[in-house]
């Protein structure tokens, strides 16, 4: 079973790991949380001129992205707190602002906003 991870913050480093996991056996991206608009994740993920075409996104709505037909919760808060990261995730990935998990306690510290 692979161990599931949840991303706040999808620039540079939660798109590079969204990717990186995606040929993974062993992780699967399970939430991601992201004040910009899904269309905007969507297209920034799908198409990236240094990293190239991202054949495995395929679909978007307001909560959820499709990679390889597996769906990824989608969450649009500013706050990270908010969010049931322990429904989502075993580990979590802090790519915006720096958070500390104790798990299953999310603390966030501070953030960049
Ligand atoms: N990229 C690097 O080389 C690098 C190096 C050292 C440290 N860092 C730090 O790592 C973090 C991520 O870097 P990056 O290059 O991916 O940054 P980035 O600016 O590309 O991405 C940050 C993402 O966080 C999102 N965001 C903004 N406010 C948010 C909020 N309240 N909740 C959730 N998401 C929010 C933004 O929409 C954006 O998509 C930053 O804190 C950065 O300072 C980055």
């Amino acid at each position: 079973m692979s161990v599931k991870v949840g991303i706040n913050g999808c620039g540079r480093i939660g798109k590079l790991l969204i990717r990186f996991l995606s040929e993974s056996d062993n992780f699967e991206v399970a939430a991601v949380n992201d004040p910009m608009p899904s269309a905007t994740l969507f297209n920034l993920l799908k198409y990236d001129s240094l990293h190239g075409k991202f054949f495995d996104v395929t679909e978007f709505n307001d909560d959820s992205i499709l990679l390889n037909n597996r769906k990824i919760a989608l969450f649009h808060e500013t706050d990270p707190k908010n969010i049931p990261w322990g429904e989502y995730n075993k580990l979590f990935c802090a790519s915006q602002g720096m958070i500390l998990l104790i798990k299953p306690l999310l603390l966030v510290l501070t953030s960049r906003n």
